[in-house]
């Protein structure tokens, strides 16, 4: 389970005026449930998605996951503990251009002690959930917006990890391609996967195996 408590997120604009991307937050969000986070441009989606992903620290309040209080992890323990628990798909891919697909996918594997065999068993499998197999030897730099966000999506997968975090995971992909990936969530879910999708896409209005939409507006939830 994921627990949210007090959480807020203070930025400082321009270095000086003080702007709460996030506002005393509390959320409880069950291990395995699907949950969808919607709200207009700004209103803290990302900012939610990271600290929960432990890629960024809060300026106060608690997050904790399976138990563990993960919001002031030392960043080489959170480091471990994504590289575990956490398959993230960014709104921006953060792929590396200059590597091929296939290394871009196999990356999160490498803390993790696999053999080769083992890795690259991993990484075909991603590369079909995510439909992007034929490209697997192709630069990233050479990828359309589409199969970029496609080999995101593997890259994301690849780890088996228990917490799915999707950040706008369909902003560039074909209507047929959107909806292949929404299966692969329901498929996740029958996996026991718990997932968070960020998201403005109305392909996910009306999906029958949502368990929980959040309403999230100028950084506060709206039950
Ligand atoms: N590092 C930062 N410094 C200052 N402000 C920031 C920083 N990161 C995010 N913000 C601000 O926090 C607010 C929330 O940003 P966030 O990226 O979480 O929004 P979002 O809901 O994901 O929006 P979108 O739908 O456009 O992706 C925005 O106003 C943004 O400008
Ligand atoms: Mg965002």
């Amino acid at each position: 389970m994921i627990k949210i408590k007090n959480l807020n997120k203070l930025f400082y604009e321009n270095s000086k005026k003080e702007f709460y991307a996030l506002k005393d937050i509390n959320l409880e969000i069950q291990t395995s449930s699907f949950v969808v986070l919607k709200g207009v441009s700004g209103s803290g989606k990302s900012t939610l998605l990271s600290l929960i992903a432990t890629m960024d620290k809060p300026t106060s309040g608690e997050i904790i996951i399976d138990n563990e209080s993960v919001a002031k992890l030392p960043d080489l323990h959170s480091s471990n503990f994504r590289a575990k628990k956490i398959g993230f798909i960014f709104q921006s891919y953060n792929l590396f251009n200059e590597l091929s697909v296939k290394d871009n996918i196999s990356i999160p594997l490498i803390p993790l002690g696999y053999s080769q065999k083992q890795i690259d068993e991993k990484v075909l499998k991603s590369l079909e959930i995510a439909n992007i197999s034929h490209k697997k030897d192709e630069l990233v730099l050479n990828l359309s917006g589409g199969e970029k966000q496609r080999c995101a999506i593997a890259r994301a997968l690849v780890n088996d990890s228990n917490i799915i975090l999707c950040d706008e995971p369909t902003a560039n992909l074909d209507y047929d391609n959107s909806i292949r990936f929404i299966e692969t969530l329901k498929e996740l879910k029958k996996l026991n996967k718990t997932i968070i999708v960020a998201t403005h896409d109305p392909i996910f209005d009306n999906l029958d195996f949502v368990d929980k939409i959040i309403n999230i507006k100028n950084g506060i939830i709206c039950e």
